[in-house]
C-alpha cells in the first residue's frame, strides 16, 4: 500500500516534485474551481491565528469542491484546553475528516502528528521549527515573478532566528543551482546554526550582512520578515531587534528594476504600505497564490496526482 502523503517539511520535496507542483498550480489559477473532492473532508486544526494559512485552505478545499470542519482556536476550543496529547487529538479527528491541516506553537508538532495519523497531515506552521507549504507558494511566486529559480540572489530580511518561513524557503531554495542567500538580521535574530550547515553543506553561498540598504541593489529578491514578538521570551530582546529594518519608497528605489519585494505576512511596520504601490511589491500576489498552490498540495495529498 502507498505511504499516506504527509507535508511535513521542505527537505522532503525533489526539483521535479516542484516542477509538476507549479504546474498544477498553473492550471488551477485559470480554472479556479475544479469539482474534483465532492463529498470529501478537511479538518482544519490551528493552535495559533492565522489569516493566510488557515483562509486559503478552506477555501482550497471548497474551491474544489470538498467540505471543511474547524475550530476558531483549537487552544481554546478544542480538548486541548482539557489535556488532550496532539497525538490523540490527531487519531480521534482522523476518524472524521480525510486529511487534516494543523498548525501548533511546538517544533516538531506535524512530525509527531504523521506519526500516528491514519489520513495526511499538512503542516501549516510548527512553532520557530517550519512552513513547507508557505516556502511552495514562496518558490512559486520567485519563479512567476522571476522566471527561474537557479542563480537567484535572494536577502532574507528580519527575524531569522524564529522566522519558520525562511528556514522552509532556505531548504527550498538549496536544490537549485547557483544561489546565493544574504542573511540581514539583528544580532538577536540570525539565523540559526542547523540551516547555515545544511545550506553550507549543499553549496549555497551565504553572507551575513547588517546594513538593508547597501544590499537592496545586490539581490533579485528581498525576503521580508516581521520580528515575533510572540516567539521571544525576553522582551528587552525583542525591543532591540524591532524596528532594525524597514523599507520605505526611499531605499526600496536602490533596488533594481526587475526584483521584487515578498513578505510572508503579517506586517507590522517593516514595510510602509507606500511601497505597495511599487511593481516590485509581489507580496499581496505571493498570498494570492497560496490559494492555487494548496489546492494542488490538498489534490497531491489525497493522491489525485503524482
Ligand atoms: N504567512 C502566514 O503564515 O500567514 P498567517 O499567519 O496569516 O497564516
Amino acid at each position: 500500500m502507498e505511504a499516506i502523503r504527509h507535508i511535513v517539511e521542505s527537505q522532503q520535496f525533489d526539483r521535479e516534485f516542484l516542477a509538476e507542483l507549479f504546474q498544477k498550480s498553473d492550471e488551477l489559477a485559470i480554472l479556479q474551481r475544479v469539482k474534483a473532492l465532492d463529498g470529501t473532508t478537511m479538518a482544519s486544526l490551528f493552535y495559533e491565528p492565522s489569516t493566510r494559512t488557515r483562509f486559503s485552505f478552506e477555501a482550497a478545499m471548497y474551491r474544489l469542491g470538498g467540505n471543511v470542519i474547524t475550530t476558531e482556536n483549537a487552544r481554546e476550543f478544542s480538548s486541548f484546553a482539557k489535556g488532550e496529547s496532539i497525538e490523540d487529538t490527531i487519531q480521534v479527528l482522523g476518524g472524521y475528516a480525510d486529511l487534516i491541516v494543523m498548525r501548533h506553537s511546538e517544533i516538531g508538532a506535524a512530525k509527531r502528528a504523521a506519526e500516528v495519523a491514519r489520513v495526511p497531515i499538512l503542516n501549516a506552521g510548527d512553532g520557530a521549527g517550519q512552513h513547507p507549504t508557505q516556502a511552495l507558494l514562496d518558490l512559486y511566486t520567485l519563479q512567476q515573478r522571476l522566471g527561474r529559480l537557479d542563480g537567484l540572489k535572494v536577502a532574507m530580511v528580519g527575524d531569522l532566528r524564529y522566522g519558520r518561513t525562511v528556514r522552509s524557503l532556505a531548504y527550498l531554495l538549496a536544490k537549485y543551482n547557483n544561489v546565493e542567500l544574504i542573511f540581514v538580521a539583528p544580532e538577536v535574530c540570525q539565523m540559526h546554526h542547523d540551516i547555515v550547515s545544511y545550506l553550507k553543506g549543499q553549496g549555497v553561498a551565504l553572507r551575513e550582512e547588517t546594513d538593508l540598504d547597501r544590499t537592496l541593489g545586490q539581490v533579485d529578491c528581498v525576503y521580508m520578515t516581521r520580528i515575533q514578538k510572540e516567539r521571544f521570551l525576553d522582551l528587552n530582546e525583542y525591543a532591540r531587534a524591532a524596528d532594525a529594518y524597514r523599507l520605505t519608497p526611499q531605499n526600496v528605489s536602490r533596488m533594481a528594476a526587475g526584483s521584487i519585494i515578498m513578505h510572508p505576512l503579517p506586517r507590522v511596520g517593516e514595510i510602509d504600505p507606500e511601497v505597495d504601490k511599487d511593481p516590485r511589491a509581489a507580496y499581496f500576489d505571493q498570498a494570492k497564490n497560496g490559494l492555487w498552490i494548496r489546492m494542488a498540495l490538498i489534490l497531491y495529498s489525497l493522491k489525485h496526482w503524482g
